[in-house]
């Protein structure tokens, strides 16, 4: 019977719906746009520090191509890919002692840029000290290299987070580059095939737990899951928390924390419902408008925190078919699903989103601020005011209380 004869309203249909747009404010990722600079006023790891060698390799980030490589002293280095000279790129170049030198006419750049040779000049360059290879700063900590790429008179502290500090002589810190939530991205090029935002979205969103994680896709995590949780969610100083409640079948509480900490990181606590403090950092790096990378800091005492996402259907995901991928789906399938760019006009937000609502707005107010001259939140230009506080975690409480 058609929809008409079943008195069904013939309205809604998708002819002439209206164009679907995303939001700029929270897409753009290249320089000189609102969100591009706010996104530039932090820190963010671009690479493992053992990826990271004489060898110099190509790196995109925030939409800008780079060259990333380590001296024969040491020390990393970002520079533009094109020399300043006449544009060839150092991908091609030589590294040495201190820098690396352009294949082309030879002019060597240390890992700030600055020229230190030009062969082919009279005196080696008499004006080699004016040129400068255009460079972004880099630190390295928990065994990763971070970058900053805004205005350097702006460059804050390399934020501590204090659940990566203060390691006993047991722990360690374990880190993953190459994929997240057992998708695992070609090793040549380590780019999730989407715009970031998708994935710090997923962060402060409990119920895709309870349908994607469990009831749609079989238990991926753990079976607690299944009850649909109490959600309060909080915007704190550094970002947004939510707060998961399940009355377990034992009489216990379960609080299940997660935190989304501005601009692109989260705190998430083990899936596996291991009690205590989230010990993990999970950055979303934007490569640009259409792909990320996901890089993660572990505190752990064994190796293997990142290889725990094995729950589809008893495989791995590296394992599934494409039709296994339909009938199983992850968060891969979820967040891709929303295409390379989620298009905004054509969401829906409800009740149960209303930590996306709050993380969108907040980072709204932050490009305001930073557009305004200001400096956003978790942001620090001491040591001391440097270190980030994790909230987040799986805590478990005696008896289960309304
Ligand atoms: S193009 Fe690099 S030294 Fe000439
Ligand atoms: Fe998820």
């Amino acid at each position: 019977m058609s929809n008409e004869a079943l008195g069904r309203s013939m309205s809604g249909g998708a002819y002439g719906r209206p164009p679907a747009q995303y939001d700029p404010l929270l897409i753009d990722v290249a320089q000189g746009t609102p969100t591009g600079e706010y996104l530039r006023r932090y820190w963010h790891p671009i690479a493992g520090s053992n990826e990271v060698t004489t060898n110099p390799q190509k790196v995109r980030v925030l939409g800008e191509d780079l060259i990333l490589f380590r001296d024969k002293g040491g020390r990393v280095g970002l520079l533009y890919e094109r020399c300043m000279h006449r544009g060839t790129s150092l991908y091609y170049g030589r590294v040495e002692d201190c820098g690396i030198r352009c294949c082309y006419h030879g002019w060597l750049f240390d890992t700030a840029g600055n020229c230190l040779e030009q062969p082919c000049e009279p005196e080696n360059g008499r004006n080699r000290e004016v040129a400068r290879q255009p460079w972004y700063p880099l630190e390295e900590r928990y065994g990763l290299v971070f970058a900053y790429m805004g205005p350097l008179d702006r460059k804050p502290v390399l934020p501590r987070y204090d659940n990566l500090e203060d390691l006993a002589s047991d722990e360690f810190i374990e880190t993953e580059t190459t994929g997240f939530g057992g998708y695992v991205a070609p090793v040549a090029e380590p780019a999730v095939p989407y715009h970031w935002l998708q994935a710090w979205e997923n962060v402060i969103d409990p119920f895709h737990v309870q349908v994607l994680h469990t009831a749609f896709s079989g238990t991926q995590f753990k079976a607690e899951f299944l009850q649909m949780p109490k959600v309060e969610w909080t915007a704190i100083d550094g970002g947004v928390i939510y707060n998961a409640y399940r009355s377990l079948p034992d009489g216990r509480l379960l609080d299940r924390c997660n935190y989304a900490i501005l601009p692109n990181i989260a705190a998430t606590p083990k899936t596996d419902l291991t009690p205590g403090r989230s010990q993990v950092i999970t950055w979303h790096v934007p490569i640009d408008d259409k792909t990320m990378r996901v890089i993660s800091a572990a505190r752990v005492r064994q190796k293997g925190y990142f290889t725990e996402y094995t729950q589809h259907n008893g495989k791995l995901w590296t394992e599934l078919t494409e039709e296994e991928r339909q009938r199983y789906p992850g968060d891969f399938e979820a967040q891709f699903g929303q295409g390379r760019i989620n298009l905004h006009s054509d969401e829906h937000l409800v009740n149960s989103d209303r930590g996306i609502a709050l993380l969108r707005r907040m980072m709204k107010q932050q490009i305001k601020i930073v557009r305004e001259g200001g400096d956003p939140v978790n942001v620090a230009f001491a040591e001391k005011d440097a270190t980030i506080k994790i909230v987040s975690g799986n805590f478990f409480s005696a008896s289960a209380a309304e």
